[in-house]
């Protein structure tokens, strides 16, 4: 193995630079040449594939996003399309690939691998935190920390005006970032996709507590378990106290990436050039118990991912 190359895909996150770094300057230290392909497969089918120095990934372990750069490219998954980056891959000499991504780009890896043999790493990158085999992706702890802030500025305008606060944060189909955000903020409730919850129930709760003298409350939403407005008005008209929304967006996507996702950046980045280097064909890297390991592909995609009912239930716990 002495030619690869690395590319990020689907959602940006924090320290997916700081990956890049590692993987490109293990594989010079090396001695094996090194290719940034840029936004994703969309970039790898289209061939744009550069050389990588040392210097490319300078000043870089600090910022957010991708330099370079992310897409979503829905048409990867015919085969045809992915042949063309398969040909473009060959036109370059590159024998193995590193991929930054979540489950979707997991998936693109492993067809490229099963349909054409093509040597190619997974490395978790999303702020999702919905990868099961893996205890984090990288990113997951940054955007959390910026949920945190947003969560604490609320706190301080809610409780001047004795109100009612509901905010929104990612997670389509994992409620990650809205638990962990939630505990570590004091949110009365966390909603998330993985929990049913009864809105009535909460509606009246916020209602007694009001009562007793407690005129601020924080709901965490996470964006897949259900409609903000509609949440809102129901527990509006049932409780009769106001609730003011914020949809934290993109900016928890953003962001200078911490402590705890630059060193995942750096030892995933690491082993999955390392993992190259050894002759391995095809795998994803995870985190399990603070120690760095390798599964295949179709693990990826059989293990489900166990939400946190322990700290679930600490959070609503700690509120009361
Ligand atoms: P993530 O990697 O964060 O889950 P996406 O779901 O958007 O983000 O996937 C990233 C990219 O991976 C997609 O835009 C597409 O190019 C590729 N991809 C997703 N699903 C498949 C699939 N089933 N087969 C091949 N490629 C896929
Ligand atoms: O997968 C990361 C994520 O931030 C999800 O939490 C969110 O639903 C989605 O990406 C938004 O993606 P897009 O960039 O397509 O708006």
């Amino acid at each position: 193995m002495e030619r690869i190359a690395v590319l990020t895909s689907g959602g940006d996150a924090p320290g997916m630079n700081a990956c890049i770094r590692a993987v490109v300057r293990t594989a010079l230290n090396n001695k094996m040449d090194i290719y940034g392909v840029e936004r994703g497969y969309a970039g790898l089918v289209e061939g744009k594939i550069t050389r990588m120095n040392h210097r490319s990934v300078s000043d870089m372990i600090h910022k957010g996003g991708t330099f370079l750069k992310t897409a979503r490219c829905p048409e990867f998954k015919d085969i045809e399309v992915q042949r063309k980056a398969v040909e473009a891959l060959s036109a370059f000499g590159i024998d193995g690939l590193v991929v930054i991504g979540g489950d979707g780009t997991f998936r693109g890896a492993k067809d490229l691998y099963d349909n054409f043999g093509i040597k190619v790493v997974g490395i978790p990158g999303t702020i999702d935190n919905d990868l099961a085999y893996t205890d984090y992706t990288v990113g997951f702890d940054t955007a959390v920390n910026s949920v945190l802030w947003a969560i604490n500025n609320l706190r301080d305008t809610m409780h001047s005006h004795d109100r009612v606060s509901l905010l929104e944060v990612m997670g389509r189909h994992c409620g990650d970032i809205a638990l962990y955000a939630g505990v570590a903020g004091g949110a009365e409730y966390v909603l998330v996709p993985e929990i049913p919850y009864d809105l009535d129930a909460i509606a009246s709760s916020i209602k007694k507590s009001y009562l007793r003298g407690k005129t601020s409350n924080m709901i965490i939403l996470a964006e897949g378990a259900g409609n903000r407005e509609e949440i809102i008005k129901t527990i509006q008209e049932k409780s009769g106290i106001s609730v003011k929304v914020t949809n934290f967006g993109y900016i928890q996507r953003g962001g200078s990436p911490n402590m705890m996702d630059r060193i995942l950046a750096a030892r995933f980045g690491y082993k999955a050039v390392e993992l190259l280097m050894n002759g391995c064909e095809s795998c994803a890297i995870g985190i399990k118990d603070n120690k760095v390991i390798t599964v295949p592909f179709e693990q990826v995609k059989k293990a489900k991912k166990e939400f946190d009912t322990e700290l679930y239930n600490i959070a609503h716990t700690l509120s009361l």
